[in-house]
């Protein structure tokens, strides 16, 4: 191409893009959407990373499959936090509304285009967007467009629910407190500002659900993007040889490994890690367990209780298991060769990871959008298995179920069909994420959209 003036000018132009990224204040967020923000930032274009200091800290120190290269092109901008007591952590993010307004409208007076990416749960808090001529925003969504769709449901009570399936769907009961529910409600009328949607899914695994997402009046009239699964499907470049996981792993068959982990919010009780523990040596599968408590509101203050497995343990199973009790490198973890199972309770991250690197899955949801995942990645994807219905999460799952379960999944000639299913499925996905699939176009498309 000719250099002159006229692409000159536009260079600036788009440089004049300035994109501000607005997770909600929890870890699980704060993640995805550091990765989203790298992803964007990939294409030359300045990012904003906007939250309390603390959790842009956390944001940083916990960065999975992120390059330290790439995380140091975001601008982390640290809003100030209130004063005094504060009653609940949804309290907590409504106060945010004010300094983020005023950070927004400072950006917007001196650039060309502001460009607000905020978790559904913010959105009450960038309404100032519609105030602002040169600002626009979407909507990042970290749920999967199938839960997002039945949630709908719940919520605002649309006629979604004609569906076939979703009269065999789990009932979507205490899947949150009433508090988080009305929170999740009251952000709904303030959505109505927003230009569109991204989604952190592949058509190639949801495009059904995405479809009939968008004929849902919330959906209806915006852009959407499925730009999924956005993390490094090639993981060579990221240095985590070091890591006692993917040693031990190293060193054991292929398909052979177990990988159980529970995320961020979970607390099991001490029963529950009893049964387990039972259930996993008489399985005597291979597996890496991660155990760790879940996290107290500030991963820095906050003690964290030591999770105590039954008396012998780790002695006992130290020739076929691996207990890890601090942040493990998931997606690598996944992406082994020797692992063949994934033990989870379906966080959407988790689920989209072990899709992605063709991993089945042992569901095991415990609130929020989980036992939706698990209905997904069991009845419809036929990539799991499910270890507990939703309509028994009161009841306590036995050593017997775990050890089941875990063997079908690992040594059985139904666990390898679904295990060839789950390999097929993540090689399609990794497909669309490269130059000309599905996920790819789409991202492009958003990029070409927002620098128009
Ligand atoms: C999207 O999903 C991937 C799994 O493919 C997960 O690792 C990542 O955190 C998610 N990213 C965003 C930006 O939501
Ligand atoms: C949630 O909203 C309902 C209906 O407005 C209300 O009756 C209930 O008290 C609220 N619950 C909480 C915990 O805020």
């Amino acid at each position: 191409m000719e250099i002159n003036s006229e692409n000159l000018a536009n260079n600036e132009l788009i440089s004049e893009v300035v994109v501000v990224i607005v997770p909600l204040q929890a870890q699980g967020h704060l993640n995805q959407f550091l990765q989203f923000a790298c992803l964007i930032s990939s294409y030359g274009l300045s990012v904003y990373y906007v939250g309390l200091a603390n959790y842009n800290h956390q944001a940083k120190v916990r960065a999975n499959a992120l390059k330290p290269s790439d995380i140091a092109k975001i601008h982390f901008h640290d809003l100030p936090s209130g004063r005094g007591e504060i009653p609940t952590f949804w309290d907590a993010c409504t106060l945010l509304r004010d300094p983020i307004a005023s950070f927004v409208r400072d950006i917007s007076s001196k650039s060309r285009r502001v460009v607000v990416v905020h978790d559904p749960l913010m959105s009450y808090n960038v309404q100032v967007v519609s105030s602002l001529p040169n600002a626009e925003s979407y909507m990042f969504n970290c749920v999967s467009a199938f839960s997002s769709y039945s949630m709908i449901g719940l919520f605002v009570r649309l006629s979604v629910q004609h569906e076939e399936f979703l009269k065999k769907l789990p009932s979507l009961e205490g899947i949150m407190t009433d508090e988080a529910r009305n929170f999740s409600v009251s952000q709904i009328p303030h959505m109505n500002i927003r230009s569109g949607d991204i989604h952190n899914t592949s058509k190639v695994i949801e495009g059904k659900y995405l479809d009939l997402l968008a004929e849902v009046e919330i959906y209806q009239n915006k852009k959407q993007w499925a730009i999924g699964p956005i993390l490094p499907t090639k993981l060579d470049h990221i240095s985590n040889r070091n890591n006692i996981c993917l040693e031990w792993l190293n060193k054991q068959p292929r398909n052979s490994v177990l990988y159980i982990s529970f995320g961020t919010t979970t607390s099991f009780s001490d029963r529950e890690i009893k049964e387990l523990a039972r259930g996993l040596e008489q399985s005597k599968q291979k597996f890496i367990w991660v155990l760790r408590d879940a996290d107290r509101g500030d991963i820095f203050t906050g003690e964290a209780r030591r999770v105590e497995l039954p008396e012998g343990f780790e002695e006992r199973v130290k020739e076929v298991g691996l207990v890890v009790r601090e942040w493990a490198p998931q997606p690598e973890i996944l992406a082994h060769s020797s692992t063949g199972g994934f033990l989870s309770h379906c966080g959407w991250n988790s689920c989209i990871e072990s899709i992605t690197m063709g991993v089945p899955i042992a569901a095991w949801p415990m609130d929020s959008d989980q036992p939706s995942n698990s209905f997904l990645v069991t009845e419809i994807l036929k990539i799991g298995l499910i270890v507990r219905e939703w309509e028994k999460h009161e009841e306590l799952v036995r050593a017997s179920t775990i050890e089941n379960v875990v063997r079908t999944l690992m040594r059985s000639k139904e666990g390898d069909a679904i295990r060839q299913r789950a390999e097929e499925l993540g090689e399609a996905v990794r497909r669309s994420t490269e130059k000309g699939g599905a996920s790819r176009m789409e991202l492009d498309s958003f990029i070409a959209h927002i620098t128009r």
